[in-house]
């Protein structure tokens, strides 16, 4: 099995590229089931879950070509071969479920296996059910599927009034590309605000879909026959974009990360300077230093343009050796503490109680072996292995390469000493 070590205690410097967002990706990779034209996708990150979706689209029929660099993609589905999502391939990555809406809207069917539990909670699909329900769909769940037809009368999906019960950034995709190509007008309300959603409404307007409101928490969508093909350049992911941010403040060390854009992390970079960390923004750079101590704040996650969950675990990592305390509530997902006895076995004093975790600061903290429980999870465990001195063993680092590209090469050449290793 594979492992990550790192010797810790460096400060790191130097410059980060940031890669392609994984979440705005996934959904734009679904698009290509939305036409029979060429669609190209640029900066796309080379991951493991891009891998996962690219098996899922090409047994649905798709022929997907890699272009001149490794992050470009020419994806093409002439035929639809099966408008089944297995479930070996659900269970791996819950962003299969996305193929949904689209294979519904285009070819009136689609059976999608449940994705079931997974580390960070239950992670329900209800939502997005009954949003494409309200488009006409007609579904049943059989046998851990989720069986969905438009009716023969009907032809197509028709537009329809949604309205989310409470915020889901999948669901809201699902709707809008599901609406798209639908019969009449569909209006969202409650809508997920995230900059993911925008990339997908951006693309899909680009497509020939009329879309507007992505962005805010009110979508409108006037359905179109149909969509053509597009050549589109995915967001940079503010997630690595933070995480990265705060390998810099973890470490107090420098570093400037390159090919972003610091209007996608508002909340992050506004905790950051509360806490002491130097942030200076233009447009598609950050320069992060530490030259004064860092403070203890306390966070709470919220959907965008909140305080993201998926920066939930490196905050808390980063909070760990700050001066004071901080207080750390999660409001997305009920178990996303799976962390926090990793991160204690550095010496990080950590407790929770109930929805919220009160951590205590301290510079007496060691490396440690520790294991990767989910993809945020593990990577509060880098950051941690990186801050303090000795050496950390990170097992089950597959987690890690289902969401940050090159993670080792970027952090390396920083200063860091990090390599993969194999272990009995
Ligand atoms: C997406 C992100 C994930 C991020 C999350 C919240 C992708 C590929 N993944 O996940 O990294 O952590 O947003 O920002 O973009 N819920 C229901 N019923 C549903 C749908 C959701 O109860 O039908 C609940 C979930 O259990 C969770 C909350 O709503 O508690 C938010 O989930 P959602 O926004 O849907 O997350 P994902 O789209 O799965």
């Amino acid at each position: 099995m594979q492992a990550i070590q790192i010797h810790g205690g460096t400060p790191l410097n130097g410059i980060i590229p940031i890669s392609g967002s994984k979440n705005a990706a996934l959904p734009l990779m679904t698009l290509c089931l939305l036409t029979n034209e060429r669609f190209v996708l640029r900066n796309v990150p080379d991951l493991a879950d891009i891998n996962t979706m690219k098996s899922l689209l090409e047994q649905h029929g798709a022929s997907i070509k890699t272009l001149e660099d490794k992050n470009s993609y020419e994806l093409k589905v002439e035929n639809l071969i099966s408008s089944e999502a297995p479930y070996d391939l659900v269970r791996k990555m819950r962003a299969s479920v996305l193929v949904l809406g689209p294979l519904l809207a285009k070819y009136g069917k689609a059976k999608v296996s449940l994705p079931g539990g997974c580390a960070i909670g239950t992670r329900p699909i209800d939502f997005h059910l009954k949003a494409l329900e309200t488009l006409g769909a007609e579904i049943n769940l059989k046998s851990g599927y989720v069986e969905a037809k438009v009716p023969k009368h009907q032809g197509r999906l028709r537009g329809g009034h949604i309205v989310f019960p409470s915020i889901t950034v999948g669901g809201t995709e699902n709707a809008m590309m599901a609406a798209s190509i639908a019969k009449g007008n569909t209006i969202i309300e409650n809508a997920a605000r995230e900059p993911e959603i925008l990339d997908l409404a951006n693309c899909l307007n680009l497509m020939g879909a009329k879309i507007s409101g992505a962005g805010s928490s009110v979508i409108r969508i006037e359905g179109v026959e149909g969509l053509s093909g597009v050549n589109y350049s995915v967001l940079p992911d503010r997630i690595e974009t933070g995480t990265y941010a705060i390998a810099a403040a973890i470490t107090r060390g420098n570093l400037k990360l390159i090919n972003t854009d610091p209007n996608l992390l508002e909340a992050v970079i506004t905790a950051l300077r509360i806490s002491g960390v130097d942030i200076e923004v233009s447009d598609r750079s950050i320069d992060i230093s530490t030259s004064r101590k860092i403070k203890g704040v306390d966070i709470q996650t919220e959907p965008y343009p909140g305080f993201p969950t998926d920066m939930q675990a490196q905050w808390m990592a980063l909070m760990a050796t700050a001066d004071g305390a901080a207080m750390l509530t999660e409001t997305i997902f009920e178990n996303r503490f799976m962390h926090v006895p990793e991160l204690v076995r550095f010496g990080a004093n950590i407790n929770v109680h109930g929805k919220s975790a009160i951590i205590r600061g301290s510079r007496d903290l060691s490396g440690a072996p520790v294991m990767a429980t989910d993809l945020r999870a593990s990577v509060s465990l880098v950051l941690l292995g990186l801050a303090t001195h000795g050496t950390t063993i990170i097992n089950r680092v597959y987690h890690l390469d289902r969401g940050y590209e090159g993670l080792e090469k970027k952090l390396e050449s920083c200063g860091a000493s990090i390599e993969r290793i194999s272990i009995k």
